[in-house]
């Protein structure tokens, strides 16, 4: 059986010391009432992972970063390589954001690499990807994003692609408040899901957790999780109110 997983990725937003204090207050309400079968995942900025692994009770919660770098280590000024992550504590790491893909050029050939380090050093890619208004107005969303995964985890072999989780996010819906509908997000999830089964067989497809991402709220959250193919969710804004984001767990 595939995990329910909600994660919530803070992009760039909170001091070291807002985080701290996030990540706490987060990982009080998912101790006392979060729904136990659920896992929860937090992704706050580099800088924060060791003290955000420190203040969370890790038996519940699992911390990601939110990118890392495509070479092991060197002269290479303001990375973050996978090894150093997984040094904090950390244990999963969010790749292919569209965010990376769009302000910073990471295109197919950077993100395999980067999937290699990862993996390479036991992390579990949390692994993007999604269209643009433009691609879904046109009716092509699926070719997109099949070449998107056909370009990257479906060079993987089959046993490193079972480590995967995977992540579809609309750039029309990432922050605009503009959520995909049930209907849009389980028609592209279940799409997903028939891509895996045709590339890795069945049972790979029927254990792969993949997620919704795109204005995912405490209000929205129920009515997307209960389609058979959304396992839950990738949250920007309201992972950073505790309430909110406890309420998107308790969703399901
Ligand atoms: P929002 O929930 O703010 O739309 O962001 C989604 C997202 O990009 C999570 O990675």
């Amino acid at each position: 059986m595939r995990k329910k997983i909600v994660a919530g990725n803070w992009k760039c937003n909170t001091t070291l010391q807002e985080g701290i204090e996030l990540a706490k207050a987060v990982s009080k309400n998912v101790t006392e009432k979060g729904a136990k079968d659920v896992k929860v995942i937090l992704a706050p900025p580099f800088i924060h992972l060791t003290k955000v692994v420190e203040n969370v009770n890790t038996d519940r919660i699992s911390v990601s970063s939110q990118n890392c770098g495509t070479e092991p280590k060197g002269a290479y000024t303001g990375e973050v390589s996978a090894a150093m992550v997984k040094s904090t504590g950390a244990t999963c790491v969010i790749l292919g954001h569209s965010e990376r893909r769009g302000y910073y050029g990471e295109n197919s050939e950077i993100l395999n690499k980067k999937l290699a380090q990862v993996l390479e050093n036991g992390l579990t890619p949390i692994f993007c990807c999604g269209e643009t208004l433009d691609i879904r107005e046109s009716g092509k969303q699926n070719d997109f994003v099949k070449k998107q995964l056909d370009e990257t985890v479906f060079q993987l072999s089959k046993e490193d692609f079972s480590k995967l989780i995977l992540a579809y996010e609309p750039i029309w819906a990432i922050g605009t408040g503009k959520t995909a509908s049930p209907a849009q997000a389980e028609d592209m999830l279940s799409f997903m899901r028939s891509l895996i089964a045709e590339k890795y067989g069945k049972e790979i497809a029927e254990n792969t957790s993949i997620l919704y991402g795109g204005s995912c709220n405490a209000k929205n959250a129920k009515e997307l999780f209960s389609n058979p193919n959304i396992d839950g969710g990738l949250i920007g804004g309201a992972a950073l109110k505790p309430d909110d984001f406890l309420a998107i767990i308790n969703a399901y």
